[in-house]
């Protein structure tokens, strides 16, 4: 094939972006001539050097002084020796497995077994028996970090006419891109418990993400659950229940790719804390190996991954961490048993950022693509894959088939999203790039080798139509914990739902902390790595940049009727402050102070916060502030409303039952509409309906051993046992009969709910396992499984290398010898297909309804609202006993009731819902003798009434 009449997919995209004047710039159209048999499959303006290797011990070293460097290293080198040691005792001499503890799992399931995905397979596999070598290669490897405008890009296949791709975070809303919504976090979201908000989210989010030129979007995120309270990203994520969080992902998911966006479930699994959850990043050559059970695996940490999959998510991101150690994306019992047997994943699994530690091991594991592309260190050019996965293929230690079969899950998943469509994406690459604001700027910064500049920022707008979305989402993910007669207060100043007026005169009104405000502006830091102004996102590659973010103080401003109130603010934590100024408080009537906490991911610190939170206090002396404000508002007589923005749950026992302490609205991570979302709710324009997605414990100790973060490692390798197994968060006050401040599920209204009539209808018979699996509704395409020629690998003479920059091609094929590869033991033991699977998310029976639950609910207060019926099921008593925990969530819808209005609502069950792991059969069970008890209401601990079946 002559390369020179291909062409980009967008000459237009292509060129714009490129120097026009200079013959360093190179065309591909042009450029790209065949060198005897090894053709570039490159655009050529690739390569380029990044910092040294130990650039990823970015977090520790971050802006300390020389001197301070030497010294800790100094520490650091004492402490390796005494933690090794400590390691060698704690595992009595056990070493980290060099193959890992995790069972064996081979080789890689093909993808295209279903016929749901046969139509985009086909069109794939007439696709990839076209490519050559370093093609294939090219679409599995990651151009390098900052080698591309997006955070994540792969190489392409020009000649076949398949892009690169284009992949950037995240989970709320597009990082780094300048004029998108910066939507309410995941766990703003879940408190939503509205379905349909889930998929607006994601319909909005996906639509935004395509028009800025992205193909793979990485969200939503479901790994870290959210075992640890204190867990530096569980904001991302949707709540600490997989049953919430598999609904919520799903529906994102549906909203993402329904825009034709790819989108990215991350990450698998067990990534629940962010110390030592990286190699190198917290100082230790090894990340930390989350020990999981099976039956946890399945009932908690897998299962939103398996709803996922069955919504049709085109990637699945694995995590950093070990798991049973073995690192997850070397793992072949997760990527090959779980994700693509027993779960029928038919897209591509892809590598969080350099957590990829072994190239043939991980592409035997099930790996499919490799993220940045960069190898063992941040923007080393030694790429684990790249040219390393030619010559692994050459010399037969990656059989062909594997690779053909990692290509051909990533081109069927661009079909599958119809990215092939050109209308989608017009463009070859993105209109932004993730660093710069400038205009103009180069395509591959990482790189040092020269490069001309180009348009890189088009600054193209796409939040617009979303603006009342986002602030609905924010206004039901805000949650009313407590309101002795203070909320609703009206724009002209009557309180309560009574509207009753104070007094003559105006209503004085005093706004205080921090938090209410704007501080030093939104995108101050970088990533939202540190904690100033209102609190509307956590810090990360989970964060985005905020087009506008309205403050709390701003929209009470506002909207409160002059004539009739006096507001005032003070936006201000220091106590001296109020002490220097008392009548600021001791002149008000209400008084609303604002305090937060904040975390987020743990290449990022904020003081001693280094991702994780060091517990699950108020910062910047949030308690101290609202323990003053209701002492001195009003000279002691005045209410105190009290607003939390925070990353997840915190410790309130200070000031939760002061008496004068009228109201709380804990308001998460409300994201750019947060001033007029929360105000939505003190106006009463909506009446307060979300709910918790997680337990607000008395003490961070309620949530027992396994809620705490490993700060210290317990290991040169840490070791992090999930001995509490089920029992997270709610289902752990639960089994240990703890009180909490306020349960899983929680969360008030301005009226009052009432349950009654409960009813099941049995639909299909108990049987203890779901019928056999069924065979593949379609065959995996199959290829040409030779060998190809070595010379197909070598460097195309006129392709220009960019340093450091990850190609798939050989200096040399000389070396390359086919002698017997050791492939790791467990490959040649044939794995039997799980009766657990069959379909996507897994053996279709497992979705099927058994049960359906009724019951009925009238608005029994004074105005109307939006209602959320949980259901929690528990299991029968079992002989011999099954541990259960005593409820686990099965069913949530949300509606509109209004006064008076009485509806019912239904709750279907399936199988899966009321089915246990059992490890010994290797398949979902459910319990046929005894009563499943289903108790509905509106929390976990509220639950008047209960059916049996
Ligand atoms: C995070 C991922 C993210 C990736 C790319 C990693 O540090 O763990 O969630 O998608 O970076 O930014």
């Amino acid at each position: 094939m002559d390369p020179s009449s291909k062409r980009l997919l967008s000459d237009d995209g292509s060129r714009r972006r490129r120097s026009q004047d200079s013959d360093s710039d190179i065309d591909v159209t042009e450029h790209l001539r065949p060198k005897s048999t090894a053709t570039s499959t490159q655009p050529a303006f690739l390569g380029g050097p990044r910092p040294g290797p130990f650039s990823s011990l970015r977090r520790p070293f971050k802006g300390r002084s020389r001197c301070c460097v030497i010294v800790t290293c100094v520490l650091l080198g004492l402490w390796a020796i005494l933690s090794a040691g400590g390691a060698v005792f704690y595992t009595k001499y056990k070493e980290a497995p060099p193959t890992g503890e995790s069972p064996p799992w081979y080789p890689a399931p093909k993808g295209g077994t279903l016929k749901s995905w046969a139509d985009s397979y086909k069109k794939a596999a007439d696709m990839v028996s076209r490519m050559t070598l370093p093609e294939k290669v090219n679409i599995t490897t990651g151009t390098g970090w900052r080698m591309g405008l997006a955070v994540g890009t792969t190489g392409p296949a020009l000649h076949v006419g398949f892009p690169q791709l284009q992949l950037q975070d995240g989970p709320l809303g597009i990082r780094f891109a300048d004029n998108a919504t910066a939507w309410p976090a995941g766990i703003t979201t879940g408190a939503t418990f509205n379905k349909e908000l889930f998929y607006l989210r994601g319909k909005g989010h996906g639509l935004e993400t395509r028009q800025k030129g992205i193909h793979v979007l990485l969200g939503p995120c479901v790994g870290p659950l959210g075992r640890m309270p204190a867990g530096g990203r569980n904001w991302e994520g949707f709540g600490s229940d997989p049953y919430l969080q598999g609904i919520a992902a799903a529906e994102t998911i549906k909203g993402v790719q329904d825009q034709g966006v790819m989108a990215t479930i991350k990450h698998f699994v067990a990534n629940e804390q962010e110390h030592f959850r990286q190699s190198w990043e917290w100082g230790l050559p090894n990340a930390l190996s989350a020990n999981i059970d099976d039956r946890t695996l399945h009932e908690l940490y897998a299962w939103p991954f398996a709803d996922s999959i069955r919504a049709g998510v085109a990637s699945v991101m694995c995590s950093y961490n070990m798991v049973n150690n073995s690192y997850a994306c070397d793992n072949s019992k997760l990527m090959n048993g779980i994700l693509k047997d027993e779960m029928g994943f038919q897209g591509f699994v892809m590598s969080d950022w350099l957590a990829q530690r072994s190239g043939v091991g991980s592409a035997l594991a099930g790996l499919d693509m490799t993220m940045p592309g960069d190898g063992l260190f941040w923007e080393d050019g030694k790429s684990l894959w790249g040219g390393e996965l030619s010559r692994a293929v050459l010399n037969g230690s990656v059989p062909v088939d594997r690779l053909n079969d990692m290509v051909v899950r990533i081109v069927a998943a661009w079909y599958q999203l119809g990215q092939d469509n050109k209308e989608l994406y017009p463009e070859e690459l993105p209109n932004f790039s993730s660093w710069t604001n400038e205009k103009m700027g180069v395509l591959a910064p990482g790189s040092k080798t020269p490069q001309e500049e180009s348009e890189v920022n088009q600054y193209v707008q796409v939040l617009l139509p979303h603006k009342d979305l986002a602030r609905q989402v924010a206004a039901e993910g805000t949650v009313l914990l407590k309101n002795e007669g203070v909320l609703p207060i009206s724009r002209d100043g009557l309180v309560g739902i009574e509207q009753k007026k104070l007094h003559d005169g105006k209503l004085k009104v005093g706004v205080f902390g921090e938090d209410a405000g704007p501080g030093k502006g939104p995108n101050y830091c970088k990533d939202r790595g540190c904690n100033q102004g209102t609190l509307a996102e956590g810090w990360g590659s989970g964060s985005a940049e905020f087009p506008y973010l309205i403050t709390p103080a701003e929209s009470l401003k506002r909207e409160f009727d002059e004539d009739k109130v006096t507001i005032t603010e003070h936006l201000d934590n220091k106590l001296d402050y109020y002490k220097r100024n008392p009548s600021v408080l001791a002149e008000q009537d209400i008084c609303f102070v604002f305090a937060n906490s904040d975390g987020g991911e743990g290449f990022l610190a904020w003081g001693s916060v280094g991702g994780d939170r060091n517990d699950l206090s108020l910062q910047k002396g949030g308690d101290d502030l609202i323990e003053h404000v209701v002492e001195k508002c009003g000279n002691g007589n005045g209410d105190t409303v009290v607003v939390i923005h925070s990353v997840g749950p915190v410790d309130m026992e200070r000031w939760i039952e002061l008496p004068r302490v009228k109201a709380v609205l804990y308001a998460n991570l409300p994201g750019q509409e947060s001033g007029d979302a929360l105000a939505e709710l003190i106006f009463g324009d909506m009446n307060p309906n979300g709910k918790l997605p997680y337990t607000i414990a008395k003490s961070l100790k309620d949530y027992g051993e396994g809620g705490q973060i490993m700060y210290l490692p317990n290991g040169v390798v840490p070791q992090q046992d999930f001995k509490e197994g089920l029992y997270i968060d709610y289902r752990h006050f639960d089994k240990y009969n703890i009180e909490p401040r306020f349960e899983f599920g929680f969360g008030l209204s301005y009226t009052t709910f009432q349950f009654s009539n409960v009813k099941v209808k049995s639909v299909k018979d108990k049987s203890p396992l779901p019928s056999p699996r069924p065979a593949a509704s379609a065959e995996p395409p199959t290829f040409d499984e030779s060998i190809p020629d070595p010379e197909e690998a070598l460097w195309p003479s006129d392709l220009r290398r960019l340093e450091r920059y990850n190609y798939p091609y050989l200096d040399s094929v000389d070396d390359i010898k086919q002698d017997p590869y050791p492939y790791p033991e467990g490959y040649d033991v044939a794995q039997a297909l799980s009766q657990a699977g069959g379909d996507q998310g897994g053996n279709p029976d497992l979705w099927e309804t058994y049960v359906t639950v009724t019951v009925d609910v009238t608005n029994t207060g004074p105005v109307a609202g939006k209602v959320v019926p949980q259901l929690y099921l528990s299991y029968p008593d079992t002989e011999p006993e099954i541990d259960f925990p005593v409820r686990v969530l099965r069913g949530f819808e949300k509606f509109n009731l209004e006064k008076g209005e009485k509806k019912s609502v239904s709750f279907d069950l399936t199988r899966r819902d009321l089915s246990y792991w059992d490890v010994v059969q290797q398949n979902w069970v459910m319990v046929t003798s005894g009563q499943y008890s289903f108790a509905v209401g509106q929390s976990s601990r509220d639950l008047p009434v209960v059916a049996k079946w």
